[in-house]
């Protein structure tokens, strides 16, 4: 809480892991270890600790994608986890719409793989990847999405610019993540629940409750989003842009790549 919390970004020895710095090397393996731990819960959760609202804020970031009713459009979801954006996008898109999962945590892909099957999905292929070094071509994807997931990453510049990468010319690059709440009230309401009510509900229904400390810490820590849309705009994103959700608990950000 008390460094700035642009410094892991400007600082290439260290990032944050929660409220700890660690090296970088070493916080991509203590975000796995937090996402093996919670991926059998992680749905549950999810529902649980939003009251349901992660589903309307995917929603705005899938609107925000409109995929085309007819013709082929491929989207891809970063650190996609158990599918649920990319379910989303193939229930919102018409018959030729394809979703790639990429996500680096074989545990949460394979959640996604049997919800995939159980809803006999074909549209989806799930791929165990890094966000910061993408197994596809430059220009692969018509959009890239990402949701709760960049804050995850070690190396979010990295990230972006991979984002960019794959994206054609043309295509839209959209992010969900948790953000600042700026509505007086509501903001203490918000720390209390996060730090008192959260880690608590780990414990009880996921059998964890530092993963979910980490979860609450992690987005005390992520940058403001005028800084994030900043590094969108390093990474050469056109059209930057971003809309706060829920007084600011959430935000999406767009940008393009032109
Ligand atoms: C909070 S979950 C979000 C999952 C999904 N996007 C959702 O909204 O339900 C964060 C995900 O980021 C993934 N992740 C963390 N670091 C990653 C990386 N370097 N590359 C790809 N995925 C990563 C984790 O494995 C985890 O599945």
């Amino acid at each position: 809480m008390t460094a700035p919390r642009e410094k892991a970004y400007a600082d290439a020895a260290t990032t944050h892991f929660g409220f700890r710095d660690v090296p970088l090397a070493d916080k991509q393996t203590l975000v796995d270890d937090v996402f093996h731990s919670v991926a059998n819960r992680y749905d549950l959760m999810n529902d649980l600790l939003s009251a349901g609202l992660h589903r309307a804020w995917k929603d705005a970031l899938v609107t925000a994608v409109s995929p085309p009713k007819s013709r082929a459009f491929s989207v891809l979801d970063l650190a996609g986890g158990t599918g649920d954006v990319a379910f989303r996008l193939l229930a919102a898109g018409g018959s030729l719409t394809r979703a790639t999962v990429v996500d680096i945590n074989p545990d949460m892909l394979n959640v996604g793989r049997e919800r995939a099957a159980a809803r006999g999905l074909a549209g989806v292929t799930f791929v165990e990847g890094n966000a910061e070094t993408l197994p596809f071509a430059d220009r692969a994807f018509d959009a890239v999405t990402i949701a709760f997931g960049i804050r995850n990453v070690p190396r979010i510049a990295a990230a972006l610019a991979e984002a960019r990468r794959v994206l054609a010319i043309g295509g839209r690059f959209l992010c969900l993540e948790f953000s600042t709440v700026d509505v007086p009230g509501l903001d203490a309401a918000y720390d209390f629940y996060s730090f008192n009510v959260i880690p608590v509900l780990g414990r009880l229904v996921a059998g964890d409750a530092e993963a979910y400390r980490y979860l609450v810490e992690s987005i005390r820590r992520f940058p403001p989003p005028e800084s994030f849309a900043g590094m969108m705009r390093t990474a050469g994103f056109a059209r930057v842009s971003y809309r706060p959700l829920t007084g600011g608990i959430v935000a999406l950000h767009s940008g393009w790549r032109l």
